[in-house]
């Protein structure tokens, strides 16, 4: 594996799923792949899961694992091609990404978008050209309009918890919040989803206001619908997540209804199981009684970070 930036970069879903189990059923069966190597994680954003999960992931591979805080400690970078660097911008991503290829057998990036022009955010221009100048494969850490390691881990947290043959109903909820959030996270949920609804592990549903809808390219063979308590009846999962408007690129929308999951809501689910990426507003975006409550997943969910980031790490160091 060269690159893992969508589940388009995994041809075997099912396999790799499997891999990320039998990795945490045995974290250092592979601890000699990674010797002498070394892992760069690169940030332009804050991280408590991502950073701490993937560094751990490595360390179980026997690598060694260097961090770059690039919002904090890095040059501000420039991105754009054919542009005279008299701004604020000190050092090209052409020569930043390269120097880090240097240093590192593996490297991984974060960087959110702007959420000001969306063809901008949606090009993935930095997530692009960072992995073409650095010459070494390349683990998205959350970019633009995807999270895969996070779906990944969803993925493993939804076939985990359950082991019956019919499939499950998982419903991506919209919940409110006071910011305009990316759409990465439910657009790259949305995607793991679909594919494993094509390939017959769940059912999937998207439940958000008007509005709201993601671009179509990551919900394609979704059941969408604009009420929260209708997508609720008989859901096994439900994944809590807000995201600001795609149409109405960046921007919050009044909405009609009331859409933070709580237990009156949760009643009409299967016992459904909840889960969100973190972090996670309390009692804005899901209620407390909810995240406290025996149905939250959200503490197992981010758990599995470790494994998701430990089996694309394998295969990146095998070569597969
Ligand atoms: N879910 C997630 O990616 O968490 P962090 O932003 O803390 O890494």
């Amino acid at each position: 594996m060269k690159q893992f930036f969508s589940v388009a970069d995994v041809p075997d879903l099912s396999d790799m799923l499997a891999e990320a189990l039998a990795l945490k059923r045995a974290p250092f069966a592979y601890e000699h792949l990674g010797k002498r190597k070394t892992l760069g994680l690169v940030f332009l954003n804050p991280s408590l899961r991502t950073r701490l999960s993937t560094q751990k992931a490595a360390l179980q591979l026997g690598m060694d694992v260097m961090v770059m805080n690039m919002d904090k400690d890095g040059w501000a970078l420039e991105t754009r091609d054919g542009v005279a660097m008299n701004g604020n911008t000190v050092e090209h991503i052409r020569e930043a990404a390269a120097v880090m290829g240097q240093y590192c057998d593996v490297l991984g990036i974060r960087s959110f978008p702007k959420l000001a022009d969306r063809d901008e955010d949606y090009s993935e221009d930095l997530f692009r050209k960072f992995t073409k100048h650095c010459g070494v494969p390349v683990v998205s850490l959350e970019s633009a309009t995807r999270h895969p390691l996070q779906s990944f881990a969803d993925l493993i947290t939804i076939h985990e918890h359950w082991q019956r043959t019919q499939k499950p109903k998982v419903v991506l909820a919209w919940a409110p919040h006071v910011k305009a959030l990316p759409q990465a996270v439910p657009n790259s949920f949305s995607e793991w989803m679909c594919r494993a609804q094509a390939e017959g592990i769940v059912d999937f549903t998207i439940a958000h206001p008007e509005g709201y809808a993601l671009a179509e390219m990551f919900t394609k063979g979704a059941a969408t619908i604009n009420s929260l308590d209708e997508a609720l009846v008989g859901a096994d999962f439900v994944y809590v997540k807000n995201w600001s408007s795609y149409d109405n690129y960046g921007q919050i929308l009044p909405v009609q209804g009331e859409w933070m999951l709580d237990n009156q809501k949760l009643a009409v689910t299967n016992s459904a199981k909840v889960m969100h990426c973190l972090p996670v507003r309390r009692d804005l975006e899901l209620a407390s009684e909810v995240l406290d409550g025996p149905q939250s997943l959200v503490i197992q969910e981010a758990g599995n970070r470790v494994w998701a980031a430990q089996a694309v790490l394998k295969r990146m160091l095998e070569g597969n």
